[in-house]
Parts: structure tokens; C-alpha cells; sequence
């Protein structure tokens, strides 16, 4: 990751110190503080010092999928946390959680405000998997399972029930790996991460023993990337079981794959079809959890138990590819498969939202549509992170595509097709609709306060922070 240092200020504090002559500076607003939120803001006050950047947040605390996406056993993932907190505490800019865009203040208003209007609030719904008994109890999306997980506040009722022995994952990208996982980790793992109390509690709990990650084309093109393969790999207390007929031709195919996609395929090869060494051998026939990947397999229909009421099984039908590399296609042979399973987590992606009926929404693609970040017909709106470009990429992709962003803004302030000549209000005008409107802003140094209380609530529990889980919770100790 870039460095920031420039950004650093040692005056600044919680975004209340404004420089004197605010009122004649280019006022920026950002939706969302993920890190789409950030690395645009950090960009923004990079290439524009006389900037004022305000990011607006649903939730009371920060850091969108950094703190409720990225796998509690990841935690060098989370330290672009201390990047994204500069960038925060630098004068030009100001947090405002616990504001909902769309519902406390419209895209409208925020326009009225500022010179721009930055839209990156990510991609908070879930694609459908489309097959009967998807409502069945026992089926979840990844994107609910993750965020029960990570303490997001609207995940926490989800209790999901996991007293069978098989679960199915739909999806073969890095979050079914996550979850899989998070499944079957061994529970001295979990308990040293920031994984929630509730989780971890019911995972101790877990009959869960044997997990099964689904993908409805093939080895070659499969989501994942290779350290989180490894990861699996060499996961403690757990065994893979391939099935070899879904390697058919893969070793021949290998030689001409391009080069990460050769490795993650040689990685998944050896995993599948290679005799293990004796020490290998050993650990393997010690473990008590399996996990496997079965390929050319998509949903048809979740099957209810005979009370009608849970998941007792899955039906698959059998694909075969249409194409090869990473455009084949998936096509029905017309043969189906049943697999017995009491828990299915649809794990096949995320999906942006609407929050504003003002705003062009692409609903095929469900991006807003833009150019360069540029929202196609709307002057003095943009868009970055998942809103622009779908909900694929790592943070290290958003950081890019947020930077390019910001690019185009400050091209924008700089040739006048964006117009900052007049002066804006900015946050004094919102603040004052706001308030009307009896919502009360977590600034950042409430964060702070949140962070403490659950840094030292971690410590006491051996874990590196133990989250606050209701908004209720986070604005009592905001408040304080
Ligand atoms: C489960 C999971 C695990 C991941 N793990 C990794 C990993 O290990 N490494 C890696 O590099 N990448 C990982 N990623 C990818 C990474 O999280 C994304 O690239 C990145 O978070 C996208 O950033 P974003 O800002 O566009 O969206 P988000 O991070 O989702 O941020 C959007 C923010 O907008 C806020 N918001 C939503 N609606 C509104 C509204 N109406 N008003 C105000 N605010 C709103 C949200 O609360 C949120 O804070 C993971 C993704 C997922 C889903
Ligand atoms: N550790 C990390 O770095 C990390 C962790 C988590 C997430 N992330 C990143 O976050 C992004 C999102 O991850 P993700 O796992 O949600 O998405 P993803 O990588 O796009 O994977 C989605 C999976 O769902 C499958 N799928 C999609 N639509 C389907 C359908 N209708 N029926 C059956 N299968 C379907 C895809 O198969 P097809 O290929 O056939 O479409 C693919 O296997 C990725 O870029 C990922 O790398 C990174
Ligand atoms: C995903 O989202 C849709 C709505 O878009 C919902 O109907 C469905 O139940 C969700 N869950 C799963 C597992 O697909
Ligand atoms: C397998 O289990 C045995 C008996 O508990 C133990 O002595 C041995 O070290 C284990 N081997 C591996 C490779 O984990
Ligand atoms: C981000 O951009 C840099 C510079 O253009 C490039 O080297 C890097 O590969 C990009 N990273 C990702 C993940 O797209
Ligand atoms: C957060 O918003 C709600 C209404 O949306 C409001 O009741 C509350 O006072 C706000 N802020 C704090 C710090 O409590």
C-alpha cells in the first residue's frame, strides 16, 4: 500500500479543528467508509490541500467490510485500519456516522451542500441463488453468515443452526473459503481472534464436520486465490477429499495456464490427486473435519426435511463446460445429484443497492453507472469501490479503482467542468437537517471511544478486541 505520511497532522483532531476560510474551500462529501470511502478521501486531500472532505456513514463505526467482511483469523488485512484512521484525524476531513444517506438525508441535500457528492457505499445485498427452498430454515447467504460472525448489528439474530454434521457452500471465491473456514477452524484458533463471543460460543458448539464447497464449473475456474487455498491446506484437525473424475484433464491443461492461475491449479492438483508424504499421511488420518470442492455442480432446489420445516439436502444438477479458460461455460447435462446437508450458505456474491431514486442505478450490472467514477449524467456526482465496479476485488483493487476516482474529481475542480466557484455550506447545512431531523452524529473521536472500550474488553478476554454488537451499544458508549 502506498504510504500516507504526508497526510500526517499533528493538530488535527476529531475534524472540528476546520481550518479558518472553510467557507471558500471545494467541499467534498463521501458516502460509506469503507475503503472505497478512504482511499478516496486520502487521494482527494492528497492532490487538492485546500479540500474539505466529509464522509457520511450508516453505521456508528467505520471501516465497512474491513471490520465486517475481512475474516477475523486475517488481522494483518485490518491494519489498513491505521491508514484509513490518518487520513480520518487529518484537518481537511470529518466523520459522521450513524447517518443513514437515503433516509436521514437525501442525495439531494448532500448535492445542495457540497461541490461533490462521492458515492461508496459498497454492496450490502446479496445475489439469489433463484431455487426452490431457499427460504428453508438452516439456509443462509455468506454475506448474513459473515456479518453474524464479525458483530455486524443487523446480522446478530441469525443464530445460525449448526447441529448437523454436512454443510454445503455454494460458490468457490474467497468468501466461501472464509466461511468454510471460519466452520471448521479448531476453536483455540478462533478464540485468539476478534471473532464475537455468540460465534465463537456456538461454533464451540458446532456438529458441523464435513463441508462441502460447491462450484458450477471447474477446477480452472475456480474463484478463490492461492493463499487462502493454502490456507485450507494446511488448516489443523482437517483432511480434503477430492473427488479425482472432477480433475479429468487438468494436469494435461496446466502447462498453458497463465501464471497465477497455473500455480493455484498445480496447488489444487497436488492437494486432489498426489499420494501424501508419511507425515502428511499421519495428519490426515488424525483429522476429524473434511472439507472438499465439488466442481460442475449447480443448486436446482434445497429439499426440506418431512416436517417440511429444515434443510435435509440439496439437489445439483451435473454441468459440463461450454468454452474453456475463464470464460467456459456452465451447461445442464441433465443429470441431477442429491446430497444430503442440514445447513446451505450461498456464497455466489454480493450485490449493490439503490439508496436514492435521484440517482442512475445500472439494475443489470447493479453498479451506478459511471466513466472513470464519473456518474453518467449527473454533474458533480461520483462513485467508487464496489458501487462502481461490482462487488469483486480486494482492497488493494478498490484502493486503486477509489484513487481513480478522486483523479478524475480533482481533474474536474481543476478545469472548471466542475464548478467550485461559488462557496457551499457543506456539513454546517447538513448538521442543521440533521439535527431537525433528531439523528445525532458519531464524529470520529467517538469511534475512538468505541474502539477503546472494545480493545480493552479484547484484552480481557485474550482476544484482540471484543466488538460491541448493537448500534444501541455503540451510541451509549459513543455518548459517553
Ligand atoms: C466477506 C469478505 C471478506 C473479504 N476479505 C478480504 C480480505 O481478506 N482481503 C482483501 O484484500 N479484501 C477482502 N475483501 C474485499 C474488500 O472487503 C472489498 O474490496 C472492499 O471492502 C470494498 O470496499 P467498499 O468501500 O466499496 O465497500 P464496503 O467495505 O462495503 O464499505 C461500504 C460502507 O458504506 C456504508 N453504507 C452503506 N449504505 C450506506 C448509506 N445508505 N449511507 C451511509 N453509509 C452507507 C456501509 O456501512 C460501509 O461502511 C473481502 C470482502 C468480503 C465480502
Ligand atoms: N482473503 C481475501 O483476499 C478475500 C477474502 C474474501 C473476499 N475477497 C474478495 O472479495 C471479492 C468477492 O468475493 P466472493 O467470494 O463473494 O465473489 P467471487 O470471487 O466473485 O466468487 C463468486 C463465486 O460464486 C459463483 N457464482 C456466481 N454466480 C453464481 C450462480 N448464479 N450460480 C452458481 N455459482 C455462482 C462464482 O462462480 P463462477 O466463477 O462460475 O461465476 C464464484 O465461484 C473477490 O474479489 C474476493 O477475492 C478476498
Ligand atoms: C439473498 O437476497 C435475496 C433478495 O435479493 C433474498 O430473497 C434471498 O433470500 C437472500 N438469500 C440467499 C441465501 O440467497
Ligand atoms: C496423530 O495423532 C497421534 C496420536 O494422538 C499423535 O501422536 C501424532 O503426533 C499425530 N500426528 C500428526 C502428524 O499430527
Ligand atoms: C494497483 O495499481 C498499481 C499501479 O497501477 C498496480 O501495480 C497494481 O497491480 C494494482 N493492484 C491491483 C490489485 O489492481
Ligand atoms: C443516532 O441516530 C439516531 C436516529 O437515527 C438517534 O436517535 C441518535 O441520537 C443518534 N446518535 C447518537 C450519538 O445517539
Amino acid at each position: 500500500f502506498f504510504g500516507v505520511s504526508r497526510l500526517e497532522n499533528p493538530h488535527s483532531m476529531n475534524g472540528r479543528g476546520k481550518a479558518p476560510f472553510s467557507s471558500c474551500r471545494p467541499k467534498v462529501c463521501i458516502v460509506g467508509s469503507g475503503p472505497a470511502g478512504f482511499y478516496t478521501a486520502q487521494h482527494l486531500i492528497k492532490a487538492r490541500p485546500d479540500v474539505d472532505v466529509d464522509i457520511y456513514e450508516r453505521l456508528p463505526v467505520p471501516f465497512g467490510l474491513v471490520r465486517f467482511g475481512v475474516a477475523p483469523d486475517h488481522p494483518e488485512v485490518k491494519n489498513v485500519i491505521n491508514t484509513f484512521t490518518q487520513t480520518a484525524k487529518h484537518t481537511c476531513c470529518s466523520f459522521y456516522g450513524n447517518v443513514t444517506v437515503g433516509k436521514d438525508v437525501s442525495v439531494g441535500e448532500l448535492q445542495q451542500a457540497y461541490h461533490a457528492v462521492v458515492l461508496s457505499y459498497g454492496a450490502e445485498g446479496n445475489r439469489s441463488m433463484g431455487v426452490p427452498g431457499e427460504d428453508l430454515a438452516g439456509v443462509y447467504s455468506a454475506k448474513d453468515f459473515v456479518g453474524w460472525y464479525n458483530g455486524l448489528p443487523s446480522c446478530q439474530e441469525l443464530s445460525p443452526d449448526l447441529s448437523c454434521e454436512t454443510a454445503v457452500i455454494l460458490g468457490q471465491g474467497n468468501v466461501a473459503l472464509d466461511v468454510a473456514r471460519i466452520l471448521l477452524s479448531p476453536i483455540d484458533i478462533l478464540k485468539k481472534t476478534d471473532i464475537t463471543q455468540p460465534a465463537l460460543e456456538a461454533l464451540a458448539e458446532s456438529h458441523v464436520r464435513r463441508v462441502l464447497i460447491v462450484g458450477r464449473r471447474g477446477p480452472v475456474q475456480i474463484a478463490c486465490t492461492i493463499k487462502e487455498l493454502r490456507e485450507m491446506v494446511n488448516l489443523p484437525d482437517t483432511r480434503p477429499e477430492m473427488v479425482a473424475a472432477d480433475f479429468e484433464g487438468v494436469k494435461d491443461a496446466v502447462k498453458d495456464l497463465p501464471r497465477p492461475r497455473k500455480r493455484l491449479t498445480e496447488l489444487m492438483l497436488k492437494t486432489a490427486m498426489e499420494i501424501p508424504g508419511e507425515k502428511e499421511q499421519e495428519r490426515r488420518n488424525n483429522a476429524s473435519r473434511v472439507w472438499s470442492f465439488r466442481f460442475f455442480r449447480s443448486p436446482i432446489e434445497i429439499m426440506a426435511d418431512p416436517d417440511n420445516k429444515r434443510t435435509a439436502g440439496i439437489r445439483l444438477a451435473v454441468n459440463k463446460l461450454e468454452g474453456s479458460g475463464d470464460g467456459a461455460r456452465a451447461v445442464l447435462t441433465g443429470e441431477v445429484e442429491d446430497v444430503s446437508c442440514g445447513l446451505v450458505i450461498s456464497s455466489i456474491g454480493y450485490k449493490s443497492l439503490p439508496i436514492d431514486p435521484s440517482v442512475p442505478f445500472d439494475s443489470s450490472k447493479a453498479i451506478v453507472p459511471n466513466s472513470m467514477g464519473r456518474v453518467q449524467q449527473a454533474a458533480g456526482l461520483y462513485c467508487s469501490g464496489w458501487l462502481k465496479t461490482g462487488p469483486t476485488g480486494v482492497i488493494a483493487t478498490t484502493m486503486n479503482n477509489s484513487f481513480d476516482t478522486a483523479r478524475s474529481l480533482v481533474e474536474d475542480m481543476d478545469s472548471g467542468t466542475l464548478d467550485i466557484s461559488a462557496a457551499k455550506p457543506g456539513s454546517q447545512s447538513i448538521s442543521g437537517l440533521l439535527e431537525k431531523r433528531g439523528v445525532k452524529p458519531v464524529i470520529f473521536s467517538d469511534w475512538e471511544k468505541i474502539d477503546s472500550v472494545e480493545m480493552s474488553r479484547g484484552e480481557a478476554a485474550g482476544k484482540p478486541r471484543e466488538k460491541l454488537l448493537t448500534v444501541e451499544e455503540m451510541l451509549q458508549v459513543a455518548r459517553k
